[in-house]
């Protein structure tokens, strides 16, 4: 019989045969007597701040086969290495529907408290299995789901979901998990399975998630390590047919891409079996023949590919040298035989317009193949799960709840540590930063909101790690990405010197250079070390760019896209050639992946397994307390331990503790008719708990009641709340005018009715307001009072700039951050009689700003103070001055002059000569255009006295015309004009775009 009839139908009937028979009860007893050994919930321990005394627990458990044990509701596994009895149909029956903590700890509990919750509650949950390479997550995982096939309610029709949703894992497996020096089963994907039930809690469908495949195993696996399982169970267990048609030997000696790590044979590992499993999945997962035929020759096709061997002609290119192998591949592929082989020596090349074909050398031939093999691989292997999602997905529209199952690669640290060791070990930071901040911080804050004493437990939080690796512009991953993608000659070993330029100082990374003595010799030069959490990794830079960056030479992918294989031709579509942009790099998806897989997460209820590995032999029985303390430490057991234990393992509401427990009291059986929180106080006082036993929060009343105006049952609670509102805007007050952040008041301060008089006051969404005014106000004054009166004429003309060119100049944006100067000429650069002629003149001027000989051009550049005693004085010196070019009307002739300005006109100067005098009451307007040129045209009216418009061509442009404009107080009269300015002597365009083409700038169209 096939071993997966035995797993699933054998189960089944045991199901129901140990229903009807008792057999539980017997059952029971024997649980509780094994359960004597050590505490099963370390919240007991008598030293729980003992390291020794955990490890002691585990270790006498472990002994015993106990290899769970609680920490309140978390679960802790050891991996058993060996077959137990623990799994049963009649243990699941045992588990399904029993309150969590009357039965010995179990990953059935954990599956049936998150299950129920869902029931009762209709809400989603999850369930995250951590713990390093080989840990146990995966078969914990398994377990999970196979309780949930076997314990929920179901219908004839269902069942097929049931079979669907336990056989996607053999399937996933034989496809996405390896050999590795670690772990047998070692997945090398990451999984996050969502189960949907619907309101009566069957399951109905599923959806599965997967995350970065260790694609690069598909051409290369270290000493002692496999291939993707597939590949050996197809060659051990494919029918003789099958073989033959996809052109393979039954021996996987004669396959490249199988033997590097010479161990294609392994003796825990039942090749022929398990692809009888597969292939039986197979079937119940809705896979055509076609879907197999194709599937299969994809299988086949890489590994006739790692067979292909390149030499070289007489050229130094590379030819294939045996023409066998591709001809399989062309078969199998659907792709025409000539056009393959060319595209596996070749490199199409666009230049211009047109495309040369490049002849490869042996060496990028290789990469090239390596490359088609991984790139099939992994886009089949999304393929899969797509599909597989397909048939689990269930299409009526009902509400659905779901419970989510992670299990992803776990911490992994090898002799040489590349680009896939450091997104698999930067995946595990993040979800114990995730486990942090749902369970040590937020349980924390729980017991600081419910006003329960409590002394803060100091814990490593991992973030500072998370951010070294994924923070915008100065993560590892981005740094990584620049290097990728900037032009020239980047390498790994430039990405390494960018890392030690650009996170050198960080406390968790080092490199051989950054090292001291003694760290230096265990660090190469092409290394680089982070310190995660969980330990130190030292990761071998080479590859590191080849690996993020994925690229497939585009006749190869062109190939692929015209391939008659149907899966093939899926997985490349033809729309991608089209595509310009650049794909996203492989580091970049994977971070962006992890970010949504969070947010998924964050979303539901969340329930934990933290799995240890017991020894590095996968020997079972021993317990290599050396490597277990070190599991213990950085999962952060006993942090979570010292948490649950200062804040009591067992925490229930008033009313669910009075009704379970109320049949201990006099007082409160059978009925308690008062407040529930007293009836408790009355209980526990009757059983004599000794006051530091129990705590009795203090606002769970008021939270209750916290939609109830204010009343003394809620006031207590809603101040609790005010005053932590106020204490955590103290920490987030915005520091600066710019900062418009404020910290919103939590809803129920809003859903509280505030009962009107005047000793209550307290509705903190307007006081929330009334501060925030009164913040911003003070920043504003603050600000205001630094600033000096030189900035204030600087901002005062920097707002008249604003007011005139922001979003109508080209060049505009460039120029905000650039000072204005109060002239670009000193009068000593003047010549003297031009400032004699000049100074002949008579202006209005306020009396309280000519405190001296001089007016300053800062003050006299005060736009919004209206003279309140004017006066005729003389002059008196320029207020700006500037050279510029000036264009004649006739002939537009370029000509080096002085702008000078005074209070009353503007003066175009040549040496002692002045050309032209605008009198500012005679201007009619000021032009510019919107093109990032210096053109100005000063428009004046043609008369006896005035030449008419003066074309100019200025550096300061933004300057200039400001100053020109608050000197005339002409700000209104200024046009920013499209593509050129007109000239009331209508110069034209041709004549216009002339002039400005002169001047180096593209007139726009
Ligand atoms: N509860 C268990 N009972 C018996 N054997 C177990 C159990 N858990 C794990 N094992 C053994 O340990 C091996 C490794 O476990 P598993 O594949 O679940 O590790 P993992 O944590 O998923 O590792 P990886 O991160 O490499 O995928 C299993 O193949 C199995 O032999
Ligand atoms: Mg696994």
């Amino acid at each position: 019989m096939d071993p997966i009839d035995l797993e699933f139908d054998g189960m089944c009937d045991t199901l129901k045969e140990e229903v009807e028979d008792n057999t539980d009860i017997i059952m029971e007893g024997a649980l509780i007597a094994r359960d004597r050994v050590g505490v099963q919930d370390f919240v007991l321990l008598d030293s729980h701040t003992s390291e020794a005394a955990f490890l002691n627990n585990l270790r006498k458990r472990y002994q015993e086969n106990l290899i769970y044990t609680y920490i309140g509701t978390l679960l802790v596994s050891v991996n058993p290495y060996k077959e137990l009895d623990i799994y049963t149909v009649t243990q699941m029956q045992l588990y399904r529907g029993v309150n969590f903590f009357e039965l010995p700890p179990h990953l059935y509990a954990i599956a049936d408290n998150a299950y129920r919750v869902m029931c009762s509650e209709y809400n989603n949950h999850f369930i995250l299995i951590s713990g390093e390479s080989g840990a146990g997550k995966t078969e914990a995982s398994k377990k999970i789901l196979q309780y949930y096939a076997v314990t929920c309610p179901t219908t004839e029709q269902l069942q097929v979901v049931r079979d669907r949703l336990l056989l996607s894992n053999p399937v996933l497996e034989a496809f996405g998990n390896a050999k590795t020096l670690r772990n047998d089963n070692s997945s090398r994907f990451g999984k996050y399975m969502d189960i949907q039930f619907d309101f009566k809690g069957a399951p109905v469908g599923g959806h599965i998630l997967s995350y970065l495949i260790e694609k690069s195993r598909v051409v290369h696996q270290n000493h002692g390590e496999r291939n993707f399982h597939i590949f050996y169970q197809l060659l051990e267990g494919g029918e003789k047919d099958l073989l033959c048609w996809l052109g393979l030997e039954r021996n996987p000696q004669k396959y490249a891409y199988l033997i590097q790590g010479r161990c294609a044979k392994v003796f825990s590992i039942n090749d022929k079996n398990d692809w009888k499993i597969v292939r039986k999945a197979f079937s119940i997962i809705d896979f055509t023949e076609k879907d197999l035929e194709h599937l299969f020759g994809i299988v086949a096709s890489v590994l006739h590919l790692g067979n292909i061997q390149f030499e070289e002609d007489s050229n130094g290119h590379a030819i294939i040298r045996n023409g066998t192998q591709i001809k399989w591949i062309s078969k199998l592929l659907g792709v025409h035989l000539s056009i393959l082989q060319e595209a596996l020596t070749h490199r199409k090349i666009e230049a211009r317009s047109e495309e040369v074909l490049s002849p490869l050398n042996v060496d990028l031939a290789f990469y090239a193949r390596d490359a088609v093999a991984k790139a099939i691989y992994g886009r089949t292997f999304t393929w899969l799960v797509n599909k597989i999602n397909g048939s689990l997905a269930n299409k009526d529209s009902t509400r659905k709840t779901v419970i989510g199952l992670l299990d992803i690669y776990g911490f992994e640290v090898l002799d040489t540590n590349s680009f896939e060791q450091f997104c698999i070990n930067y995946c595990n930071e993040k979800l114990q930063q995730l486990l942090i901040e749902m369970t040590l911080k937020a349980e924390q804050e729980e017991y600081e909101m419910e006003g329960i004493e409590w002394e803060p437990i100091p814990y490593f939080n991992n973030k500072i790690i998370c951010d070294l690796v994924e923070q915008k512009h100065k993560g590892i991953i981005s740094i990584l990405d620049e290097e990728c993608l900037r032009p020239g000659e980047a390498t790994d070993l430039s990405f390494l010197e960018k890392l030690e330029e650009k996170v050198g100082d960080h406390a968790h990374f080092v490199t051989r250079k950054l090292a001291d003595q003694k760290t230096r010799k265990s660090i190469d030069w092409v290394d680089f070390r982070l310190l995660h959490y969980a330990g130190e990794v030292t990761y071998c830079a080479v590859g590191f760019l080849e690996k993020n960056n994925d690229l497939l030479y585009r006749n190869l992918k062109e190939v692929l896209c015209n391939s008659k294989n149907g899966i093939v031709r899926e997985c490349f579509l033809l729309s991608e050639l089209d595509s310009r942009r650049r794909p996203e790099t492989v580091a970049t998806q994977f971070k962006n992946s992890l970010m949504s897989l969070i947010e998924i997460l964050m979303s539901k209820e969340p329930s934990y397994v933290r799995c240890i590995k017991p020894n590095e032999n996968k020997e079972p029985g021993k317990f290599d307390d050396c490597l277990i303390r070190h599991q213990v430490k950085y999962l952060g057991l006993m942090e979570h331990l010292r948490v649950r234990r200062a804040g009591f393992a067992y925490r229930r509401k008033y009313e669910h503790f009075l009704q379970r427990y109320k049949s201990l009291c006099p007082a409160t059986w059978p009925h308690w008719h008062g407040p529930a929180a007293e009836g408790v106080e009355k209980l526990i006082k009757h059983i004599g708990y000794k006051p530091e036993e129990y705590k009795l929060g203090r606002f769970i009343k008021g939270f209750i009641n916290r939609k109830k105006p204010l009343c003394p049952e809620n006031i207590e609670f809603v101040r609790l709340v005010q005053y932590k509102y106020l204490m955590k805007l103290r920490d987030h007050i915005p520091r600066n005018v710019l900062d418009k952040s404020w910290l919103q008041p939590p809803s129920i301060l809003e859903e509280v009715k505030f009962a009107a008089g005047p000793s209550v006051c307290t509705d903190l969404a307007q006081i929330s307001e009334m501060l925030q005014k009164i913040c911003i106000r003070n920043l504003v004054r603050k600000y205001c009072r630094g600033v000096t009166p030189e900035r204030k004429v600087q901002l005062q003309q920097k707002a008249v700039t604003s007011a005139i060119f922001r979003g109508k100049k080209e060049g505009y944006q460039q120029s905000i951050n650039l000072p204005f100067a109060d002239t670009r000429l000193k009068e000593t650069d003047i010549n003297p009689k031009v400032l004699q002629l000049i100074q002949g003149e008579k202006v209005k001027v306020r009396k309280e700003n000519w405190s001296s000989a001089a007016v300053s051009t800062s003050q006299a550049l005060q736009p919004h103070v209206m003279p309140q005693r004017e006066e005729l004085i003389p002059a008196s010196y320029s207020q700006y001055a500037t050279p510029v070019v000036k264009y004649d009307r006739n002939g537009f002739k370029a000509r080096e002059r002085l702008l000078v300005l005074t209070q009353s006109s503007a003066y175009v100067v040549e040496m002692a000569k002045i050309k032209q005098k605008i009198d500012y009451a005679t201007l009619k307007g000021i032009s510019t255009s919107n093109l990032c040129d210096g053109i100005v045209v000063i428009h004046v009216p043609e008369d006896n006295k005035q030449k008419g418009d003066v074309i100019l061509q200025c550096e300061h442009v933004f300057e200039t015309v400001t100053k020109l404009c608050m000197l005339s107080n002409k700000q209104n009269l200024v046009k920013v004009v499209k593509g050129r300015c007109q000239t009331r002597q209508s110069l034209d365009e041709k004549q216009f775009q002339f002039l400005v083409t002169r001047n180096g700038k593209e007139p726009a169209g």
